[in-house]
């Protein structure tokens, strides 16, 4: 029986692992971001008070590097599968970057926000952003100095997690792809799903904190893994 026989609402969740086959480093593992780099120094609101200009270079360089890079073939079969599914569909990003949006996907939520947006925490407003913040320029909308990025840190709330939980409620499956289920509350999402009834797959390099909560895990790359699923589904 083909997918969308059985099949009407899908939520896609997506971390770091979907972009690592485009350059862009992960953040546990070998070599992973929070190897290089520790949290408390450049992740919290608190690292942010103690020492802007360290916070500022990070996420500055950071900005600069994802410009760099090109989305792989993951991001282009969700960005298909997005075009093509006739039933609900919500790509859950914990990515900063733009590479859902660049393959060509709509339906994508950044729950942890985006390198490529400068938030004024004056006026509230948000800006797009490609260059530097570590000069202090001043916000385009009021003009005070005090743009920081535009992404979430530790111990911060994700961002429209009414839409994610909505989503997660009425969807017929779950699919979690390259993400290793460390930190919530995107880690929980394949339980709330399941709870409700979703099928869950697992999509990932290796086993995830939360493997156990998947109907099924595949193993591997997701520039091989996602374009094989996206092709079942759309059968
Ligand atoms: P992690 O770095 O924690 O996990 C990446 C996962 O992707 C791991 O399970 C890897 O095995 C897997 N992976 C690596 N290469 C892959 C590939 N080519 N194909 C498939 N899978 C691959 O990244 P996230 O789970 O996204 O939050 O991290 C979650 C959050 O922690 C991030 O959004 C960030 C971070 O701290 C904030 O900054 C708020």
């Amino acid at each position: 029986m083909a997918a969308m026989d059985r099949i009407r609402n899908i939520v896609i969740l997506t971390g770091a692992g979907i972009s690592a086959e485009s350059g862009i480093d992960t953040f546990r593992g070998g070599g992973g971001l929070w190897e290089q780099h520790r949290v408390e120094d450049v992740a919290t609101p608190e690292a942010f008070a103690r020492d802007p200009e360290l916070v500022l270079r990070f996420y500055d360089m950071r900005r600069e590097a994802i410009q760099t890079k090109q989305p792989n073939p993951a991001h282009f079969a969700l960005a298909r599968l997005d075009a093509e599914w006739p039933g609900e569909l919500l790509i859950v990003t914990q990515n900063v970057d733009d590479l859902h949006e660049r393959a060509g996907a709509k339906r994508v939520l950044h729950m942890h926000g985006e390198h490529l947006n400068a938030w004024c925490t004056w006026c509230d407003v948000r800006s797009s952003w490609r260059g530097p913040l570590l000069n202090r320029p001043p916000c385009p909308a009021c003009g005070a100095r005090a743009l920081r990025p535009d992404v979430v840190w530790f111990g911060e709330m994700p961002y429209r997690m009414d839409e994610i939980y909505a989503a997660l409620r009425g969807c017929d499956m779950f699919v979690s792809i390259g993400t290793s289920g460390a930190v919530y509350p995107a880690a929980g999402f394949v339980r709330d799903a399941r709870e409700l009834g979703a099928r869950t797959l697992e999509l990932n390099l290796e086993h995830s904190e939360g493997s156990a909560w998947f109907d099924e895990s595949r193993l591997g790359p997701a520039g091989e893994l996602v374009p094989a699923w996206v092709a079942e589904m759309l059968l």
